[in-house]
């Protein structure tokens, strides 16, 4: 027998066997056992591809285990988690806010996770939920700030709450784009911390104010560099980034001090995934992958890459940014983050959503 019949023999036998053992139902078994020879998992990736595909190309060279990811908008991909529940082709959820995170948290779609992994960051960026439920944890930092224009503003005027940012010297001088998730996340801060009513006064005020909307953080922080504005509400890398191309564009981020929601400190971050068709090869093969994002190898990436924090010591932050302990609305549990619907309600009732 020649040997692509031979091959084509074997073939045949091994699908004859396999369509037996289904028929019988076996197949998770034989699933499973094929997972464990070579595992291969299932990542929906609200980061953007550009971003985050070198990582998971180390991860697969350093490790042999291969990753499919789906890309979308963190609050679509958590909305299409929630609709599938255990049905859910994905093996681990990495979002880009901990409102999304800890949204799919509440429906209980997040498996527990080993504390190796709880104890690598700080307990704030940690699911508080993560050690007798399902959780999630934070891979790196994205902070709320302030981006002003260093020529029209005396950064000892600049405003220390958000509060101050309403009205007065300000007025008609702020910018802010209010349908990014990053803003309409601070705003579910805002409202777990003083709740609905003081939020909308607070929203109500700001558009009340002048205060001019954005489409995005890009388009903010050109119009503080322009002097459109002085003052955008942003988050952090926007400036760092636009900075190391053009050095000598008049701005800079201002940090507010203590625990106002105008320097919270939001998260990406990931959790492994409940589904139907989860073995221990593929759970075990997702905690790699979350414990490699957390390793100082992918920290420095983040950092350089994508101008975010580390969140494991020992890892410099980005360029032009302070430590992370100097920034940080810390004692804000991200877990309250998760009702964006509710905080979509409010913003839209406030007239500043478009
Ligand atoms: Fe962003």
């Amino acid at each position: 027998m020649g040997y692509k019949r031979y091959a084509f023999a074997v073939i045949a036998g091994i699908a004859a066997v396999f369509a037996l053992a289904m028929h019988a139902g076996f197949g998770r078994a034989e699933d499973g056992a094929r997972e464990a020879a070579s595992p291969s998992i299932t990542v929906y990736s609200g980061r953007a591809r550009q971003l985050v595909a070198p990582v998971f190309e180390s991860f697969e060279r350093e490790t042999g285990i291969r990753v499919r990811v789906r890309y979308g908008g963190t609050a679509e991909l958590a909305a299409l988690l929630l609709e599938e529940g255990d049905r859910t082709p994905a093996d681990l959820f990495f979002a880009q806010d901990a409102g999304a995170l800890a949204a799919v948290e509440r429906a209980g779609r997040f498996r527990p996770l080993p504390e190796s992994l709880r104890r690598t960051v700080e307990p704030r960026f940690v699911s508080r939920a993560s050690e007798t439920g399902g959780g999630w944890v934070g891979v790196t930092g994205r902070a709320r700030t302030i981006v002003y224009n260093t020529d029209l503003v005396d950064p000892a005027a600049l405003p220390q709450t958000l509060e101050e940012v309403l009205g007065g010297e300000w007025t008609g001088k702020v910018g802010y784009p209010p349908t990014n998730a990053s803003f309409q996340a601070m705003v579910s801060a805002m409202r777990a911390r003083d709740g609905d009513e003081k939020t909308m006064q607070w929203l109500r005020a700001l558009r009340a104010s002048g205060a001019k909307t954005y489409a995005n953080n890009t388009e903010t922080v050109r119009a503080v560099a322009s002097g459109e504005v002085a003052i955008g509400l942003v988050n952090h890398y926007y400036a760092l980034r636009m900075l190391t191309e053009s050095p000598r564009l008049p701005i800079a981020n201002h940090y507010m001090g203590g625990d106002d929601v105008g320097s919270l400190v939001n998260v990406a971050g990931a959790g492994v995934m409940r589904r139907r068709g989860g073995t221990d090869a593929t759970h075990e093969a997702s905690e790699r992958l979350i414990a490699f994002m957390l390793s100082e190898q992918a920290q420095s990436y983040f950092a350089t890459e994508t101008f975010e924090f580390p969140l494991i010591a020992g890892v410099e932050p980005p360029a032009g940014a302070p430590t992370l302990e100097r920034v940080g609305a810390g004692t804000i549990d991200l877990g309250a983050l998760s009702d964006l619907e509710g905080t979509l309600r409010l913003m839209s009732r406030a007239g500043v959503l478009p």
